[in-house]
This record gives structure tokens, C-alpha cells and sequence, in this order.
């Protein structure tokens, strides 16, 4: 271990999570038949050599799959973050992870951290026991972006792309250019090692708010549904739900989010449903099932809107809303 305080280098601090970056497939030329998360976040930076100045530190935090990323590794990871990020000599922080929900963690983190450096997830679209595996690339290019002075708040960079949080969504199934910052924009694009900006990087945040649990407790993470409107839509989940939560079950149903159709719309059957829910004291957000673009919000709309934020990001938005009420 380099002690980076008496040696001048500044450290750039790699968390590992798992996903297709850390994958391995039987054959090199499998690209979809892998397991991911298995390559430790250590073997991942073997090859790359870090920028002038700067000492590379691995940390593994998870080593799963993303599409079943939990609550506690969120918590580990915004906690494991926060540590790094207050060390003077940490230039900022790398998180590898996978596809799938990077959008969703990326989110969590920029609204929870004060991040004043840089949190940069990667990820790869190719396994690494892959014959031309992307993760590499990707990861040398997020070193680059945590690397850049003055940089700040949470990115994904993905194919030479730089994203904001707020911004990034997965589109693509297969290409290893798999995500778009829709009409905002990227970011940037790390080119050669070096980072050419396009607009301004994501807030810093202001005061952490990295859920704290009650002494002795566990953090209680309010349980938010999302439903979709569409053709032919019914009210049915929703009065489930709400069936559930009268029956007095452990973990009721606190939020709902429904992923509206266009300009925030709602079919007629599920909107009477979530105005039930409503006045029964869930809190309802809707969020456009849209690619790009917001909803634009129009007088007497009955149901609260989400603005840009897809259906995932408002499910997030609002589970830390109801955690924030509950300790007020
Ligand atoms: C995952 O999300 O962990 C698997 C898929 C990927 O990383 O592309």
C-alpha cells in the first residue's frame, strides 16, 4: 500500500461491485452466457496504469449481479464513498458495477453524498474473460474522470462518454455504447486520458444524507411499488396493494410511483386507483414512461408529478422523501 500523504501522490479509490465488468464466461468469445461478479475489483485494475500523480487504492465492496442490487449494499457503498471522499489526499472515488441498475445506484449516491470529488461508476457491456472485453477501456476512462481537477458530484462514464446521475439511462440491450443522457446530454467524453467537458458536472450536494438508521436499529427503507399505465390499464394492483396495507402487513405499501404514459397521463382506471391511494395516505408520484423529456405540469393535475426523473429514479426520489418525513 502506497502511503500516498508522504509520497505527493494524490489516491483515486476503486469500489468494486460486481456486474459484467467483474464477469467471466467459459469461452472469450461468449458475450452474454457469463456470470457476473466474479473477478475481484484488485484483478480489475491489473492492467491499467494509473495517471501521472496518482496511487490506485481497490476496495471490495459487493460482488453481485446488479439486477439484484440491495438497500444494504446502497448503504455500504454511499457509507464506504463518504469515508474516502473526507481523506484529503483522495482525489476522488471509482465505482465499478454493473449495467443493469448503475442508473438506479448512480442516482442514490448523487442525491445522498456531498460530493464535492468526483464519484465515478463504470461499468462493461462485454465480460472481462471477454476476446475484446470494454471494461478496461471504461475503467481507465473513469480513472481519467476522477483524476480531473475540480471535477465533482456523481458520473457514469461508459464508451468514452461522461453522464450525469440525474441524467443517464441504460438504452441499449447488447452495444457496449449502451447509455444516453437523453436531451441534457453527456457530460463530456474522455478522449486519450484526458477529459473534454461539454456542460457543468453534477451538483456537489450539500449536506450528506446517507440514511441513518434509530439506535440499535436497521435502516428502514420505505416500501415504494411502481405500476405502469398502458393500453387497457386497471386499478387491480393498486387495490391489491391497498388491501395489503389495510390487512396489516409488516412492510405496507408507503409509495407509488406510476410510470405515466407521454406528458404524465394516466389511464383513467389506474389514476381513480392511485387517487384511492391518495386519500389513503400513500404518497403517489407520477413519472413519464418517456425516454426524453419532462413532464410538464398543468394546473389541477391531481396526482404530484416527477419532472425529468424516470419511474426508477422517482421510486428512489421518494423512498428518501418518506425516510426524511418519517425522522422529521
Ligand atoms: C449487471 O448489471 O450486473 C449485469 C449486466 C451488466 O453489467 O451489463
Amino acid at each position: 500500500m502506497v502511503n500516498s500523504l508522504s509520497s505527493g501522490l494524490r489516491r483515486i479509490v476503486v469500489l468494486g461491485t460486481g456486474g459484467t465488468i467483474a464477469g467471466r464466461a467459459a469461452s472469450g468469445a461468449d458475450n452474454i452466457g457469463y456470470t457476473a461478479g466474479e473477478v475481484g475489483v484488485a484483478d480489475l485494475l491489473g492492467g491499467i496504469e494509473a495517471p501521472a500523480g496518482v496511487a490506485l487504492v481497490a476496495e471490495q465492496v459487493a460482488q453481485l449481479d446488479s439486477k439484484d442490487m440491495a438497500f444494504d449494499v446502497w448503504l455500504q457503498l454511499a457509507r464506504r464513498c463518504a469515508f474516502w471522499l473526507a481523506e484529503a489526499d483522495v482525489a476522488g472515488v471509482v465505482i465499478t458495477h454493473g449495467t443493469d441498475t448503475i442508473e438506479e445506484t448512480a442516482f442514490f449516491l448523487q442525491v445522498v453524498l456531498a460530493a464535492g470529488k468526483p464519484v465515478v461508476l463504470t461499468c462493461a457491456m462485454r465480460p472481462a474473460s471477454s476476446l475484446s472485453p470494454d471494461g478496461p477501456q471504461n475503467l481507465r476512462d473513469a480513472i481519467a474522470v476522477a483524476a480531473t481537477p475540480a471535477a465533482h458530484g456523481v458520473t457514469v462514464v461508459c464508451a468514452g462518454a461522461i453522464h450525469g446521475a440525474l441524467d443517464v439511462q441504460k438504452v441499449h440491450t447488447y452495444r457496449p455504447d449502451a447509455f444516453s443522457s437523453g436531451d441534457a446530454g453527456p457530460v463530456g467524453y474522455v478522449e486519450e486520458g484526458a477529459v473534454r467537458r461539454l456542460r457543468d458536472w453534477p451538483q456537489a450536494g450539500g449536506a450528506s444524507k446517507i440514511p441513518e438508521a434509530k439506535a440499535g436499529a436497521t435502516v428502514r427503507w420505505p416500501r415504494v411499488e411502481i405500476v405502469t399505465s398502458h393500453a387497457g390499464a386497471s386499478g387491480a394492483l393498486v387495490d391489491l396493494l391497498l388491501q395489503e396495507r389495510a390487512s396489516g402487513v409488516a412492510e405496507p405499501v408507503r409509495g407509488l410511483v406510476v410510470a405515466a404514459t407521454g406528458n404524465g397521463t394516466v389511464h383513467h382506471a389506474l389514476e381513480a386507483a392511485a387517487l384511492r391511494a391518495q386519500d389513503a395516505g400513500v404518497a403517489v408520484l407520477r413519472a413519464t414512461r418517456c425516454a426524453d423529456g419532462r413532464i410538464l405540469p398543468k394546473p389541477g393535475d391531481p396526482l404530484r408529478d416527477a419532472g425529468a426523473l424516470t419511474p426508477v429514479k422517482a421510486r428512489i426520489a421518494l423512498m428518501l422523501e418518506l425516510m426524511e418525513t418519517a425522522a422529521a
